[in-house]
C-alpha cells in the first residue's frame, strides 16, 4: 500500500500521509493541508473526521463489534464487573487481584462528598432535572480539591479519578432523594459499587433496601455496557475541554451536559416516553412507525439508529437478553416491553429502516430494565452518566498525557456578510427590529 495520497488542487499535487490503525482503519492525514495549500476540509457533524488517535475503545460499526482495550464487550458482560472494567478502560489492562482490591478501597474511601456540598442541593428547585444537578455538582466538587486546579497531574490522577467515579454515584443518589423530598442516605463502606448506589437511592433511614442479587447484577451490567464508546458526542466534548488543560472535574461536568440531549444519552428517557405515548394513545406501534417515516412529523424512533453502527448494536443485544431475564426473575410484566419488541420487529422489516440501516441501539431496551428496578425515568440518563465516567476519565487521561496533543480548535467556512460599515442607530430605520437581522443569513442592505 502507498504511504501517501495525492490530492490535486489549483493545478498542484499535494502528498498527504496515510495513517493505519491497529485494526486496519485508514485515514488521510490532512493536518498540514491548510499550511501547504490554503485549503481546509469540511465535514459538518464530524461524520468522517478522525479527531485523535486513541487506544481505548475499538468499534467496527459495519460488523457490530465493540471492544474495550481489545477485550470484546460480550466477554466483559459475561465475566467482568463495572469496577473491574472501569480499571481496564482507564489504565489499559485488566487489574491483578491486588490492583483491583486497591482500586476498590480507593473508591470506598472516596465515596462521601464533602459535607458542605450537601447545602448546594438546597438551592435547586425540587423539580430540577437530575442531569442539571449532576453536572453542576461535579463542577462544584472541584472547588473542594484545590490540587485539581493544576490540571492533569500524574501524582494525583489516581485519587482524582477514584473520587470522580465514586462521588458521581453519591451525587446522583442525593440528587434523586432531594428531588423527592426524602432524607439523604449515606454510602455504606461494606457495599460494593452498584449495591451502594441502589442502597443510597432506595433505603430508608429506618429500613435498608432489599438488595436482590439479580437487580444488582443487571444495573452493574448497564453501567459496564455504557463505560466507553470512543468519540461519541460527550466523550469528544470531554476531550475538547481537556485539550484546553481544564481540570478533570470541569471536563466531566461538560461531558454530562453533552450526554443529556435526546439524540445522545437522553435517548433512554425519550424511549420510555415514546413507548408510554404509544401505549396511552392505544396504538400498537404501527401508527407511530408511519409518523416517523413522514419526515414532516419531525419524529424519530428513539433508541434506533447510530452514527457508527450500521448493524445491530452489540450492547443492545446483551441488554435485550438481560431485560427478558430480569423481568422473568422479578416476575414483572411490562406492557412497554411488548410494545418495544413489536416496534423492533416492524422496523426491522420496513424498507425505511432497512435501507438506512437503522437498528436498535443501547438505549432501546435499557430503560425497561431500569423501570423494572424502580429507577425513575428522569434518572435514566444519570445512570448512563455514571456508567460513562470511566470512558471520560480514560479519554481525559489519554489527551492529557499525549505529547502530540494540541488544543482542539476546528476551522470553519465563513458564510456570513462580507465587510460592511457600522451604521449609527439613528440611521437604521425603525421597523423590522434587530431580531430579523440576526438570522445568520447574508445581510439585507440597511433601509
Ligand atoms: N428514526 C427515524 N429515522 C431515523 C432515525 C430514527 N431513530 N435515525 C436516523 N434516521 C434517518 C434520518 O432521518 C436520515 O434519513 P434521510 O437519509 O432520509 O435524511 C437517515 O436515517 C440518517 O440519519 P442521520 O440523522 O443522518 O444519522 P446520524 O448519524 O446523524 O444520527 C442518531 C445518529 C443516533 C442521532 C440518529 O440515528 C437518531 O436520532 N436516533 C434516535 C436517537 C437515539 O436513539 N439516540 C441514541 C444513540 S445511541 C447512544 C448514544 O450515543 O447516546
Amino acid at each position: 500500500m502507498n504511504n501517501s495520497a495525492k490530492l490535486e488542487l489549483d493545478g498542484r499535487i499535494y502528498e498527504l500521509p496515510l495513517v493505519v490503525g491497529t485494526e486496519g482503519e485508514r485515514a488521510v492525514d490532512i493536518s498540514q493541508l491548510r499550511q501547504q495549500s490554503g485549503w481546509i476540509t469540511l465535514d459538518e457533524g464530524y461524520g468522517n473526521t478522525g479527531s485523535c488517535r486513541s487506544n481505548i475503545t475499538f468499534i467496527d460499526g459495519e460488523k457490530g463489534i465493540l471492544r474495550y482495550r481489545g477485550v470484546p464487550i460480550e466477554e466483559l458482560a459475561e465475566a467482568s464487573t463495572f469496577i473491574e472494567t472501569a480499571f481496564l478502560i482507564i489504565y489499559g489492562q485488566l487489574p491483578t487481584q491486588r490492583e483491583l482490591r486497591r482500586f476498590s478501597e480507593l473508591l470506598t474511601r472516596s465515596e462521601n462528598i464533602h459535607e458542605d456540598m450537601k447545602y448546594h442541593f438546597e438551592g435547586f428547585p425540587s423539580n430540577a432535572h437530575p442531569m442539571a444537578i449532576l453536572s453542576s455538582m461535579i463542577n462544584a466538587a472541584s472547588c473542594f480539591y484545590p490540587e485539581l486546579m493544576r490540571g492533569y497531574d500524574p501524582a494525583t490522577f489516581e485519587a482524582q479519578a477514584a473520587r470522580l467515579i465514586s462521588q458521581v454515584r453519591t451525587i446522583a443518589a442525593f440528587a434523586y432523594r432531594k428531588s423527592r423530598g426524602m432524607p439523604i442516605i449515606y454510602p455504606k463502606p461494606s457495599f460494593k459499587y452498584t449495591a451502594n448506589f441502589l442502597h443510597m437511592m432506595f433505603s430508608d433511614p429506618y429500613e435498608d433496601y432489599d438488595l436482590k442479587p439479580e437487580v444488582v447484577r443487571a444495573l452493574d451490567l448497564i453501567f459496564l455496557l455504557h463505560a466507553d464508546h470512543e468519540q461519541n458526542c460527550s466523550t469528544a466534548t470531554v476531550r475538547f475541554i481537556a485539550s484546553s488543560q481544564a481540570n478533570l472535574f470541569a471536563s466531566a461536568a461538560a461531558g454530562v451536559c453533552a450526554l443529556w440531549g435526546p439524540l445522545h444519552g437522553g435517548a433512554n428517557q425519550a424511549v420510555i416516553e415514546m413507548l408510554d405515548h404509544i401505549r396511552s394513545t392505544g396504538d400498537d406501534g404501527s401508527r407511530f412507525i408511519q409518523e416517523v417515516k413522514d419526515k414532516k412529523s419531525g419524529k424519530r424512533l428513539m433508541g434506533f439508529g447510530h452514527r457508527v453502527y450500521k448493524h445491530y448494536d452489540p450492547r443492545a443485544k446483551i441488554i435485550k437478553r438481560k431485560c427478558d431475564e430480569l423481568l422473568n426473575a422479578l416476575k414483572v410484566e411490562d406492557p412497554l416491553l411488548d410494545i418495544a419488541k413489536r416496534l423492533e420487529e416492524t422496523a426491522l422489516r420496513d424498507p425505511y429502516f432497512v435501507e438506512r440501516r437503522l437498528y436498535p441501539n443501547v438505549d432501546f431496551y435499557s430503560g425497561i430494565i431500569m423501570r423494572a428496578i424502580g429507577i425513575p425515568v428522569e434518572m435514566f440518563t444519570v445512570v448512563f452518566a455514571i456508567g460513562r465516567m470511566p470512558g471520560w476519565i480514560a479519554n481525559y487521561r489519554e489527551i492529557s498525557m499525549g505529547s502530540a496533543s494540541r488544543i482542539y480548535r476546528p476551522r470553519q467556512i465563513y458564510t456570513g456578510s462580507n465587510q460592511r460599515p457600522y451604521v449609527p442607530i439613528s440611521e437604521r430605520g425603525s421597523d423590522g427590529g434587530s431580531a430579523s437581522r440576526g438570522t445568520g443569513q447574508p445581510a439585507q442592505p440597511a433601509r
